[in-house]
C-alpha cells in the first residue's frame, strides 16, 4: 500500500522562535519541511529567500520541500538547490517554458514539481506528467495560510490521479492549502500522496500529535 508524507508548512511557524518549531518538526512522525517563498510579484505576499531556506537547512534533519511562488523561478533554481531544497516546484502559471524549467530543477540533482492554481486544469500536465516528479494542487489560491479548503480539489485529485496512472508516470500528488485532520482521510483515498499543513498544524495545541493524527490516516480502496 501507497503510505503518504505529511509536510508542515514552516509559514505557520512562530518565526520569531523558528529554531524551536523546526525542532519540533525534527522531532516528529513529520517526512518533510514545506517552504513557501513568496516574491509580492505572483502572489500579493513577501516571505522570505535562499538565506532562509539555508538557515533552516542547518537544523532540519528532514527533507526540504521549496514551493516556490514566484515569476521567473528559472533565475533562481540554482540558488535553491545550493540552500539545501530537496524538492523545488514552481508554478505552471509562472513558466512559459516549463518542459525547460522542470530539466533545469533535475539537472541539480534535485526532485521537480509543479504547482497548479485552483483553476488550471490538471489536464494541461498530459505533456509533462512523465517529466515531473510532484504536482502540487494548490487548494487555496496561494498566497497565504489559513484559508479555506477549495472542495473541487477533491474531484481534480481524483482526476490526476487517473492521468498519473494511465501514463505510468511517478510523480507524487502533493495538496497544498486548507488541509487537516477534517480533510486529509478524503484526501488521501482521492489518492494524494502529500499533505502539506500549515495552520493545521502549528495552531494546534499540540502539534506533534497532530502531525502523528495525520501520518496515521489510510486510504483504503475497494477493488
Ligand atoms: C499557500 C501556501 C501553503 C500554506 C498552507 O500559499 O502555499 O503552503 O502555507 O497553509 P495552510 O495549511 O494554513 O492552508
Ligand atoms: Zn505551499
Amino acid at each position: 500500500m501507497r503510505k503518504h508524507l505529511v509536510a508542515p508548512s514552516v509559514l505557520a511557524a512562530d518565526f520569531a522562535r523558528l529554531g524551536e518549531d523546526i525542532e519540533l518538526v525534527n522531532n516528529s512522525e513529520a517526512d518533510w519541511f514545506h517552504l513557501d517563498v513568496m516574491d509580492g510579484r505572483f502572489v500579493q505576499n513577501i516571505t522570505f529567500g535562499m538565506f532562509i531556506v539555508e538557515a533552516i537547512h542547518k537544523l532540519a534533519r528532514k527533507p526540504l520541500d521549496v514551493h516556490l511562488m514566484i515569476v521567473e523561478p528559472e533565475r533562481y533554481i540554482g540558488d535553491f538547490r545550493k540552500a539545501g531544497a530537496h524538492v523545488i516546484t514552481v508554478h505552471y502559471e509562472a513558466c512559459p517554458h516549463l518542459h525547460r524549467t522542470i530539466h533545469q530543477i533535475k539537472d541539480t540533482g534535485a526532485l521537480a514539481g509543479v504547482a497548479l492554481n485552483p483553476h488550471t486544469p490538471v489536464h494541461l500536465l498530459e505533456d509533462i506528467i512523465e517529466d515531473v516528479d510532484l504536482v502540487c494542487l494548490m487548494s487555496v489560491n496561494p498566497g497565504k495560510g489559513g484559508q479555506k479548503f477549495i472542495y473541487q480539489s477533491l474531484p481534480k485529485t481524483r482526476k490526476l490521479r487517473e492521468l498519473i496512472d494511465t501514463r505510468n508516470s511517478k510523480a507524487l500528488i502533493e495538496i497544498d492549502g486548507g488541509v487537516g485532520l477534517h480533510n486529509a482521510e478524503a484526501l488521501l483515498q482521492a489518492g494524494a500522496d502529500v499533505l502539506v499543513a500549515g495552520s493545521s498544524v502549528f495552531a494546534a495545541e499540540d502539534p506533534v500529535a497532530t502531525i502523528q493524527a495525520l501520518k496515521a490516516f489510510e486510504a483504503v480502496f475497494d477493488f
